[in-house]
């Protein structure tokens, strides 16, 4: 039998149509029609504007920063529960971060203890610039509490929307709720580009001036001019082409991805096993489903199940492990941790790619079920 994966690529003819396109055209490289299309069609979709294609959802986060004007001296507050580019982000701009726990209900970063640590770093004497909130697993941030609380503290939210896009929040589709929005367009995300990412934001400025950026920083002249630092940032057209046809098909993979939980819900519902949870406020595009595990009462832990599921070629993986408890960056501030220590502790991500199906979806169940203690 084939092995199982987490959320490998999903890929049809339309990809290979559009790709050719591009590879016709000659448009290779990183300017052309194809990047000019995938940006116009994702901002129809999120509904935000302006967006540039960028070779990864890290560098649209760095660019994010820069465009800001952080820098060393600056601190950005950081969800802890996240995957480590958000955080390495922030550190590649020389400003420093500090973590902050979740909230045990949404996963997402807590906002009354964000208030509580911006209040306290700026006691501090810090100079607090800006909130990177997560959108997890799918899951939007509460962007209403969490802007309120911006705003009281004076600092500019960046929405890391890498896990996200096709979810919403509040009717409004992932991506608007920042001040700036990065989606990841990596090959286990809900659509790939193989690797991509894209900076989004209703501020032309912004997104002009990461444009240029990414490019080299160029100034507008015949010869190569440079006033700034520049980085070579830019999506392939290439890939831009693989990205729109990939975009053409979100709303059957949110879909897809969404039966998929739903039903693993089904078949597992049984004592110690918990589903992550849906907020109100939204929709979640179901990226990847999640469980906490009750060893106790499921009668097997948390990386019995994964071991046990590895023994028969499925792919699923500890949720992420928080910033906080990473060695890399034991050296900042955290506040709080338990929620998101003990998320790392007992959370699963089972196979929740679009293209699998009924049967390899009952291996799993079948995999976790065997997993039990007699
Ligand atoms: C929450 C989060 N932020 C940032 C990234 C970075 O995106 P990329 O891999 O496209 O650089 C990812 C995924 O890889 C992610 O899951």
């Amino acid at each position: 039998m084939a092995r199982l994966y987490l959320s490998p690529p999903d890929l049809g003819h339309r990809e290979a149509e559009l790709i050719a396109e591009a590879i016709a055209s000659n448009w290779i490289t990183t300017l052309g029609p194809q990047n000019d299309a995938f940006e116009r069609e994702l901002a129809s979709v999120t509904g935000v504007e302006h967006g540039v294609a960028l070779a990864s959802g890290t560098a649209a986060l760095h660019l994010a920063l820069v465009v800001l004007g952080i820098g060393r001296g600056d601190e950005v507050a950081c969800a802890s529960f996240t995957f480590a580019a958000s955080a390495n982000a922030i550190v590649y701009t020389g400003a420093t971060p500090f973590f902050v726990d979740a909230d045990s209900a949404t996963w997402t970063i807590d906002v009354e203890l964000l208030d509580r640590a911006l209040a306290g770093r700026r006691e501090a004497g810090a100079r607090v610039r800006a909130v990177l909130a997560v959108d997890l697993y799918g899951q939007c941030c509460d962007y209403g509490a969490l802007q309120d609380v911006c705003d009281r503290h004076g600092v500019v939210l960046i929405q890391d929307a890498a896990e996200s896009l096709g979810s919403t929040y509040c009717g409004a589709p992932a991506g608007g709720q920042g001040a700036l929005a990065a989606f990841s367009f990596n090959g286990n995300k809900i659509i790939t580009t193989s690797g991509g990412g894209m900076l989004v934001s209703a501020n032309p400025d912004w997104v002009e001036h990461a444009r240029k950026l990414a490019t080299q920083a160029r100034e507008p002249v015949a010869h190569y001019e440079h006033v700034e630092i520049g980085f070579n940032y830019r999506m392939s057209n290439v890939l831009a082409a693989l990205g729109r046809a990939q975009l053409e098909s979100l709303p059957e993979r949110v879909a897809t991805r969404r039966r998929i939980r739903d039903r693993y819900a089904e078949l597992l519902d049984v004592p110690g096993i918990d589903f992550m949870a849906e907020a109100l406020y939204g929709t979640t595009n179901a990226w990847l489903t999640c469980v906490v595990v009750d060893p106790d009462e499921f009668g097997a832990d948390r990386e019995t199940i994964r071991l046990a599921l590895e023994a028969e070629d499925i792919e699923s993986r500890p949720l992420w492990k928080p910033m906080h408890l990473q060695p890399v960056f034991a050296g900042y501030e955290a506040f709080g941790g338990d929620v998101s220590g003990g998320l790392f502790e007992r959370g699963l991500a089972l196979p929740s790619g679009t293209a699998m199906t009924d049967e390899d979806q009952d291996r799993v169940v079948a995999g976790m079920l065997a997993s039990r203690r007699s």
